[in-house]
């Protein structure tokens, strides 16, 4: 959504905002800008529709940011207002005294832009957001405590927001939220906040995350307040992020480096997790054997939710539905069903209101996520982490892997503790997790391989169908999914078999129709029936596919008849097809078009 940071030190700020801004640029990339306090007292503000690097080449040559060390800054994703300069952060009051950066939606804004026009505010863009500035003037005419008017205006508002606000003439700023995630800390360099640590990671080694309603100072000792009173700030903790986790390195593109971690991840996921699945994991979250479960996502996560969920049907026999979170409602539950929520972010306003839905039918929620403080996480009863370090590129990939093989530990462990997987099959499944890591660095190399020569054929299309079948359908649609994010083309997915019901109408000759292929004789059928109406053939499986050897990665591995989860190891040749024919089409792959990584508003 929106990247947020703020900073009080003692040197110059300006290339520290602008720093933080580049890494937090995969949060909204429609317009940046900085604000920082000048001599007179008046906030000074630089913004641009560019991209952030075009924002620091204007920030060196900035008269204002020679001598300031307090600013603040933020990356947009545009929700109220379009991309103009007018509406990009930060935004300032009328006396120009007060600036404000904001995530989050505001609720009631008309009602609230009539009021501040009425008391003679001049309100210049379109944005939520400006409001917030405007408020705050009001209220400092009465209270001329920064802490105290933001804690009385936020008081009054509805909606979401992470707010930093700046007063110009004490250089102090005020850190607080509601509903949209905010970060704080300390280190030689200064003190920070920031809407993810990955922000301000290089600068600090310890971190405090900020609950709804809680009111921070920027300064020495984070001077906390939480409902009006001071209280010791929350325990800290430790930044796990480095420096290599934030940079491309060698890497064209993050999604080029988060698609080769792949394997790593899975390594690290399975060797943390293999231990305790069949001795501790489940019974660890203290919940009954479901009868049902409800699977809750959005876009990449609901697919990973989605494998996981038809894995624990076709091994365990527990039936599931799967709900887009904005879906949701309290209808759509089915009572006593427990609820797998899952979230990279764990902050994506969708799924934290499908939260509150599950939570209001008395779900309990196990959560599979990325983030450990995230709000998703605190409000969970149980949380299965997924270990898969940050994700810059907008595009999920790592992080789906990540999904899928942590969702497959609980699965393993709920039918092994609970009997209902026969111990010595238990102990075989997860043994079996050992050869996935292989399977995915055998299938990045295969795709490397073969993925070339099919991809002149599919840059010349603009639409494409994917095809799959049982446990296939779900990666037929999580490749379409990726390669209308990253290309701008159309993209349709369908199970084989329904393909002859209608949507074969689509295919005519040239059509390009990517097909996850579990080897089986009616997906041959279908095969045949789009090459008798001349579609190009892209095959992602066994042997005697275009992308070969890559149905199942236990098929990959050694043992062909193992191939209980299903055709994992095909989503990398799915991510790389996508990511190919973007790059052969001049997108930004890392940062497509209208997208945000983490999206916090509904
Ligand atoms: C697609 C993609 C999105 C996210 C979705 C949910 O590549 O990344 O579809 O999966 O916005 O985000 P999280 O997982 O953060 O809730």
């Amino acid at each position: 959504m929106c990247g947020i940071v703020a900073c009080s030190g003692e040197s110059p700020v300006a290339p520290l905002l602008v720093e933080a801004l580049e890494r937090l640029e995969y949060r909204g990339y429609d317009s940046a800008g900085i604000a920082v306090p000048a001599v007179d007292g008046h906030v000074e503000a630089l913004r641009s529709i560019e991209r952030v690097d075009d924002l620091g080449r204007r920030a060196a040559g900035w008269a204002p940011a020679v001598s300031a060390t307090t600013g603040l800054g933020h990356t947009r994703w545009a929700t109220h207002g379009e991309v103009s300069v007018v509406n990009a952060h930060p935004h300032r009051d009328c006396s120009g005294r007060v600036a404000v950066v904001h995530n989050g939606v505001l609720e009631d804004v008309t009602e609230l832009r009539r009021a501040l026009t009425d008391a003679g505010h001049m309100i210049v863009s379109h944005t939520d957001s400006e409001l917030i500035a405007h408020l705050i003037e009001e209220a400092m005419s009465e209270d001329t405590d920064l802490a105290g008017a933001v804690e009385r205006v936020v008081g009054g508002l509805r909606g979401s927001w992470a707010l930093v606000v700046l007063d110009a003439r004490t250089d102090e700023l005020v850190a607080t939220c509601h509903g949209s995630p905010l970060v704080v800390a300390e280190g030689p360099e200064g003190v920070f906040a920031a809407s993810d640590i990955g922000a301000i990671a290089p600068w600090v080694e310890w971190y405090h995350v900020l609950d709804d309603g809680d009111v921070v100072r920027l300064r020495a000792g984070l001077p906390w307040h939480r409902g009006g009173v001071p209280v010791a700030p929350p325990p800290a903790v430790a930044c796990s992020v480095g420096v290599a986790d934030l940079s491309l390195g060698l890497y064209p593109d993050f999604m080029a480096k988060e698609i080769e971690q792949q394997p790593d991840v899975a390594e690290r996921l399975i060797t943390t997790w293999s231990g305790s699945i069949l001795h501790g994991l489940w019974p660890s979250f203290s919940l009954p054997v479901p009868r049902h479960v409800t699977v809750v996502g959005c876009g990449t996560s609901l697919n990973a939710g989605r494998v996981v969920a038809d894995l624990l049907a076709r091994l365990g026999s527990i039936p599931f539905a799967a709900v887009e979170a904005s879906e949701l409602t309290s209808t759509a539950t089915v009572p006593g069903s427990l609820a797998l929520v899952l979230s990279q972010s764990g902050e994506t306003a969708d799924v934290l209101t499908a939260l509150d839905v599950l939570h209001g039918r008395g779900h309990a929620v196990v959560a599979l996520t990325n983030n450990p403080h995230s709000a998703l996480a605190r409000r969970a009863e149980a949380v299965m982490m997924c270990h898969a370090g940050p994700e810059i590129g907008v595009a999920a990939t790592k992080t789906f892997v990540a999904q899928v093989l942590g969702g497959t530990c609980v699965v393993l462990s709920l039918l092994g503790c609970s009997g209902a997987v026969e111990q010595q099959r238990a102990q075989r499944l997860v043994r079996d997790l050992d050869r996935v890591p292989d399977a995915l660095a055998q299938a990045i190399g295969a795709s490397r391989r073969t993925i070339p020569q099919v991809l002149e054929g599919l840059t010349k299309a603009s639409g494409y169908v994917f095809l799959g079948r049982g446990p296939g359908r779900i990666y037929a649609d999580e490749g379409a999914l990726k390669l209308k994010e990253l290309t701008y083309r159309w993209a349709e997915s369908h199970a084989a078999g329904e393909l002859k019901h209608g949507p074969l109408a689509l295919v005519e000759h040239g059509t390009p129709v990517i097909v996850v292929d579990d080897g089986s004789a009616r997906m041959h059928a279908t095969i045949a029936e789009v090459s008798a109406r001349g579609a190009e053939i892209t095959s992602i499986g066994g042997h005697g596919t275009s992308v070969p050897a890559l149905g199942s990665p236990l098929a990959v591995a050694l043992d062909t008849t193992v191939d209980w989860l299903g055709p994992l190891a095909s989503v990398v040749a799915l991510q790389i097809i996508a990511r190919e024919l973007a790059v052969a089409l001049g997108r930004d792959v890392d940062k497509p078009r209208n997208l945000a990584k983490s999206v916090t508003v509904e």
